[in-house]
C-alpha cells in the first residue's frame, strides 16, 4: 500500500493516503486534545481544539478532518497553536455554567479535562449566560444545554450509529442547540434512550439520570450485557458494592459504541430490594431462612427420595438461556453424570430449538453463519419473523445503517408495522402463520425464472430434486390465495433476493415460535443454498435469540437429545468421552423438552425438578396446566434471583447470583464467545449456579468433582468440537489460524465461515400446513405477541428494574382505529381477552402497527399474562410450542382511567 511521510513535531512519520493528521498523530504516540471527535463518528471539525501548526505552510489546521500530506510539517504545540487552543477554550468556558461542583459529570468532564491540563483557571472574556433547561420526566435521560458545547456528537450518534433520527440542530446562530423535533421533550420523541448519546457527550449536557451524583466510580469492569442474545460489550463503572453505570464497549464489540436502554440503564436489577438474599425452605406453606447447607440437603434428599421410590426418569432439570456456558455445561452434567437422566433442557426451547433443527439438518450448522459487521456489506436483506428494533436493539441499528449507509435493499415479511417499516424497499404483510408457503413461493419464482445459483446448487448442496418436486403447488398464485400477498409482490422479492450477490437472511422468534418453526427454516436455508448467499461472507443467515445465552445453552448441550456440542446421544465414542471424564455410565432413555417434562408432571411420571434460573408459571404458555404441572410434583428446587412465580411453588427456593457478580463466558446469537467477568461481590448470600451445583454433586456422592472453572474451561475444550480454545488466561491462540475462529478474550468457538461442515448443504422439501393459531369462529381477532424495547424476558430482569419499569410497566393491547371504532373501544379502556383456554384483563391502545383483525400485546410485561392465553401446542420436530400467536376476541369492559 502507498504510504504518505510527513514531519510531526520533528520526526518523520508515515501513514496511508487518506488518513488525518489526528489519526497519524493518535498512531505515533502523539496526543491531541478534541472534543467534538469520535473515532466512531464522521469527522466535522467543529470544535477546533485539535487545531495543529503546518510550519511549512504556515497554516493551522483542524487535526481530526485534515488529511496527511507528503512533504507536511506538522507541529502539534506550537506556541501559535497553545495559543489558539486556550482561547477556544476560554470561549467555550465562557459560556458554560460554573457548576462544575454540582454537575455529575465531575471528573468526567472532558472540556473541564482539558482547560485543566492547559492551566485554564478564569478566563478573559465575559460570561455568556445560558438558560438552564432540564425539562425530560423520563427516568433515563437528563439534559442541561446550557453545558452543550455544539460538539454535535449526540446528534451524530443518534443519526450515524443508531439511525433514529431523533436529534439535530434547531434554530440559528447563539439560539442553536440539538434538540428533537419541534423541540419536544425526549420521552415525546423518537428517542429510544439507547444511551448511546448519552456516552459521547463529552460535557454535563446529556447525563443518566436517577442514578446520579453516585461519585467518580473507582474501577470499570468490562463485561456482557445480560439481556437479550446480541451479547453487547459493557462496562459496568463500579463504586462500593454498586454499579453506578453501564456504558458500551467499543473496538471489536459487536455493539460497535452503542447500546439500548435496556443495556444502559436496565442494570438496575442488580441491586433490587427484591433480589433473594438467603436460601429458603418451605416448611407448613411458608418459606424460612436457613442456611446453605440446611437448603442443600433439602435439595439432596428431595431429589434422592424420588429417585429411589421411582427412578431417575422421575427427575427433571431446567436450566437457563441466561446462564454462562460453565454453568449450562455443569448443570447438564449434573442431570446426566450425578442424577442419571436426560430429562435435560433449557428455557430457549422455547424459541431457539427451531434453529437448532432447521439450520442443523439443512447446512450442518447449528446457529447463525455470519458477523453482524458482515450484514451492513449485504446487497439485500430479508427480514422475516422478528422485529430487532424491539427485540435485538443492535441488530435494528445495523440493519438502518445497512440502508441509509450502504444502500441495502430491506425486504421486510412481517404482519406488523415496525420501525423497520421506513428502510423498507418492499414490505410483504402475510397472512399470520403463513411464512412456509411464502417462501416456498418465492424459492419456485427463483427455480422457475433460472435465477438460482447452479454451480453452488450443483457443487455443494444434495436433494435438489425432491426439492423442486415438493415447490410444485408453490405458484405465486396459489402463494396468493394462502398468504395475501399479491403474486407480483412475490415475483419482485424472490427476484430481488436472487438477484444479489451478498444477500442476507435475519430472522427471529415470529418464525421459530410456530408449531411450523423447524419447516420455517428449512425454508429459509432452502432459499440460502439455491442462491448461494450462504456461502458468501456477506451473505448467510442470521438467527436471532431471545436471551443472553441462548446459543451458549444448547452449545453446552443443556439439551435432552444431545450431548455438549451437539453430539448425539447414540454416538458411542462421544458417550465414552463423557463417562470417562465424569467417571459414570451415561443415561440411555430419550429425556423429555422442557414442556415435555411438565406434561410428564402433570401426569405424575416427573416427580421432582430443580429449576435454575427459569420461570415456567411464569413465562410457558397455559400457566393453569403447567401450574397444576409443578403442584402435582413431590419435590421442586428453584434457583433464582427473584421470587418468580415458579419459585413460589418451589420446596426449596436458592438466591442466584446476577451476571454481575459471577465469572464465566456466553456465546451470543452470531456465536460469539465472549468473558462474563465478576464486578460486584454477591449480594447478601447469593451464589452463582456453578458453585451451587458443585456443591450439591458432592453432597449427591459425584464421583467428579471441579475444582476450578478452568478446570471446567478446560473440560469443555477437550469434549465440545465447537469450542477449541478456551482458557480464562486469555492470550493468543497460538498456531490457530484467526480468520478460522472468534478469537474473544477468552473463548474461541467455530465459525461458519462459508462451509457446511458436513460438505453438502440438504435442502428439504417442507410443506405449508395451515394452523389453529390465527382468528377462527368465535374468536374473530390474531393475537401477536412479542418483545417491546423497554421491556425484556420474564420476571427476572427488566421487571426488576426501577427505571425500566418507571418508564414502561403497564399491559396493554394494540388495537387498530378501525377494529376499535367497530367494537366501541376508546384508547384507554380497560378490556378482556379471551382465547380458547383463558381470559386475561388489559388496556386498549389504539396504533398503527396493527391491521384489521391483528392485536398485538408485549410478552414480557409482567403484569400482562399473555401467556395464559396459549394452549401448548407443539411444533412436532423441535417440541417448541406455539407461542407467537393465537385466536382471541376482545371485549370491553370499563372506561378509559
Ligand atoms: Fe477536531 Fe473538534 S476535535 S475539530
Amino acid at each position: 500500500m502507498d504510504t504518505i511521510t510527513i514531519t510531526l513535531n520533528g520526526r518523520e512519520v508515515s501513514g496511508h493516503p487518506g488518513m488525518t493528521i489526528l489519526e497519524l498523530a493518535q498512531e505515533s504516540g502523539v496526543d491531541i486534545p478534541t472534543l467534538c471527535h469520535d473515532p466512531l463518528l464522521t469527522p466535522i471539525g467543529a470544535c477546533r481544539i485539535c487545531i495543529v501548526e503546518d510550519e511549512r505552510r504556515g497554516v493551522l489546521l483542524a487535526s481530526c478532518v485534515s488529511p496527511i500530506m507528503s512533504g507536511m510539517v506538522i507541529n502539534t504545540e506550537s506556541p501559535r497553536v497553545l495559543e489558539r487552543r486556550k482561547t477556544i477554550v476560554e470561549l467555550m468556558l465562557a459560556s458554560h455554567p460554573d457548576s462544575c461542583l454540582v454537575c455529575d459529570k465531575g471528573n468526567r468532564c472532558k472540556l473541564r479535562k482539558i482547560a485543566a491540563d492547559m492551566g485554564i483557571g478564569l478566563v478573559q472574556f465575559q460570561k455568556i449566560p445560558q438558560a438552564a433547561t432540564i425539562g425530560e420526566l423520563n427516568p433515563f435521560i437528563e439534559r442541561d444545554m446550557s453545558k452543550c458545547i455544539l460538539c454535535a456528537k449526540c446528534i451524530r450518534a443518534d443519526q450515524e450509529l443508531v439511525v433514529e433520527g431523533a436529534l439535530d440542530y434547531i434554530d440559528r446562530g447563539f439560539a442553536s442547540r440539538p434538540a428533537t423535533l419541534l423541540d419536544v421533550p425526549l420521552e415525546k420523541s423518537e428517542c429510544t434512550f439507547c444511551g448511546t448519546c448519552v456516552d459521547v457527550c463529552p460535557t454535563g449536557a446529556l447525563m443518566e439520570r436517577d442514578n446520579s451524583y453516585r461519585a467518580t466510580a473507582r474501577k470499570s469492569v468490562d463485561t456482557i450485557c445480560p439481556f437479550c442474545g446480541c451479547g453487547c460489550a459493557i462496562s459496568l463503572e463500579i463504586r462500593g458494592n454498586r454499579v453506578v453505570r453501564s456504558r458500551p464497549g467499543r473496538n471489536g464489540s459487536v455493539n460497535k459504541g452503542t447500546l439500548c436502554s435496556r443495556g444502559s440503564y436496565g442494570y438496575d436489577f442488580i441491586h433490587s430490594p427484591e433480589r433473594l438474599s438467603h436460601p429458603l425452605l418451605k416448611t407448613n406453606d411458608t418459606f424460612e431462612e436457613v442456611s446453605w447447607e440446611a437448603a442443600l440437603d433439602a435439595i439432596a434428599d428431595g431429589l434422592r427420595r424420588v429417585k429411589e421410590a421411582s427412578d431417575s426418569n422421575a427427575l427433571a432439570v431446567l436450566g437457563s438461556s441466561k446462564g454462562t456456558n460453565e454453568e449450562n455445561y455443569l448443570l447438564q452434567w449434573f442431570a446426566r453424570g450425578v442424577l442419571g437422566t436426560n430429562n435435560i433442557d433449557n428455557g430457549s426451547r422455547l424459541y431457539n430449538s427451531a434453529s437448532l433443527i432447521g439450520l442443523g439438518s439443512s447446512i450442518g450448522f447449528p446457529g447463525s453463519t455470519s458477523r453482524l459487521e458482515d450484514i451492513e456489506g449485504s446487497e439485500v436483506i430479508l427480514v422475516i419473523g422478528a422485529d430487532p428494533t424491539a427485540s435485538a436493539p443492535i441488530v435494528g441499528y445495523a440493519l438502518k445503517r445497512a440502508v441509509k449507509n450502504r444502500g441495502s435493499k430491506l425486504l421486510l415479511v412481517d404482519p406488523r408495522q415496525t420501525k423497520l417499516l421506513p428502510f423498507a424497499d418492499l414490505w410483504l404483510n402475510p397472512t399470520v402463520g403463513t411464512d412456509v408457503a411464502l417462501l416456498n413461493g418465492m424459492a419456485k419464482v427463483i427455480v422457475d425464472e433460472g435465477l438460482l445459483d447452479e454451480e453452488h446448487v450443483g457443487r455443494r448442496t444434495d436433494n435438489f430434486d425432491a426439492l423442486t418436486e415438493g415447490l410444485q403447488q408453490y405458484s405465486a398464485e396459489r402463494v396468493e390465495e394462502i398468504t395475501g400477498i399479491p403474486s407480483e409482490d412475490l415475483r419482485y422479492a424472490a427476484r430481488l433476493f436472487a438477484g444479489a450477490t451478498q444477500a442476507s437472511i435475519v430472522y427471529g422468534n415470529g418464525i421459530t415460535q410456530h408449531s411450523s418453526g423447524s419447516d420455517a427454516v428449512l425454508a429459509l436455508a432452502n432459499l440460502a443454498m439455491l442462491t448461494g448467499n450462504i456461502s458468501r461472507r456477506r451473505g448467510g443467515i442470521y438467527a436471532l435469540q431471545r436471551d443472553s445465552n441462548a446459543q451458549g445453552a444448547c452449545d453446552m448441550g443443556c439439551l435432552p437429545d444431545f450431548l455438549p456440542g451437539y453430539q448425539s446421544m447414540t454416538d458411542m465414542q462421544a458417550r465414552k468421552r463423557f463417562e470417562e471424564h465424569w467417571r459414570v455410565q451415561l443415561p440411555t432413555d430419550q429425556g423429555l423438552t422442557a414442556v415435555e417434562m411438565l406434561q410428564q408432571a402433570r401426569e405424575g411420571h416427573v416427580r421432582a425438578m430443580f429449576v435454575v434460573g427459569e420461570d415456567p408459571a411464569g413465562s410457558f404458555p397455559d400457566s393453569t396446566s403447567i401450574k397444576q404441572a409443578l403442584d402435582n410434583l413431590d419435590f421442586l428446587a428453584v434457583q433464582d434471583m427473584f421470587m418468580t412465580r415458579t419459585a413460589e411453588m418451589a420446596n426449596v427456593v436458592l438466591p442466584a447470583a446476577s451476571f454481575a457478580e459471577k465469572e464465566g463466558t456466553v456465546t451470543n446469537f452470531e456465536g460469539r464467545a465472549q468473558r462474563v467477568r465478576k464486578a460486584l461481590d454477591p449480594i447478601g448470600e447469593s451464589l452463582g449456579d456453578s458453585e451451587v451445583l458443585l456443591r450439591l454433586a458432592k453432597r449427591m456422592g459425584s464421583p467428579k468433582q471441579y475444582l476450578s472453572l478452568q478446570e471446567i474451561m478446560d473440560e469443555i475444550e477437550d469434549t465440545v468440537p465447537l469450542y477449541l480454545r478456551y482458557s480464562y488466561t486469555g492470550g493468543d491462540p497460538g498456531e490457530v489460524e484467526q480468520s478460522e475462529f472468534d478469537v474473544g478474550t477468552v473463548g474461541v468457538r467455530r465459525l461458519y465461515k462459508g462451509r457446511f461442515p458436513d460438505g453438502f448443504g440438504r435442502f428439504s422439501s417442507v410443506q405449508y400446513v395451515p394452523t389453529s393459531q390465527v382468528s377462527h369462529d368465535g374468536y374473530p381477532f390474531t393475537l401477536l405477541v412479542g418483545t417491546i424495547l423497554h421491556q425484556f424476558g420474564n420476571d427476572s430482569r427488566a421487571a426488576r428494574s426501577s427505571r425500566l419499569q418507571k418508564f414502561c410497566s403497564d399491559s396493554f393491547v394494540e388495537i387498530c382505529a378501525s377494529d376499535a371504532q367497530q367494537l366501541g373501544i376508546s384508547h384507554g379502556d380497560a378490556v378482556k381477552l379471551v382465547s380458547p383456554t383463558a381470559e386475561v384483563s388489559t388496556v386498549a391502545r389504539i396504533g398503527s402497527t396493527v391491521s384489521h383483525g391483528l392485536l398485538f400485546m408485549p410478552m414480557s410485561l409482567s403484569s400482562s399474562h399473555a401467556a395464559d392465553l396459549f394452549d401448548i401446542s407443539l411444533d412436532p420436530q423441535s417440541k417448541t410450542p406455539s407461542f407467537k400467536s393465537c385466536a382471541v376476541r376482545i371485549e370491553r369492559i370499563g372506561s378509559h382511567g
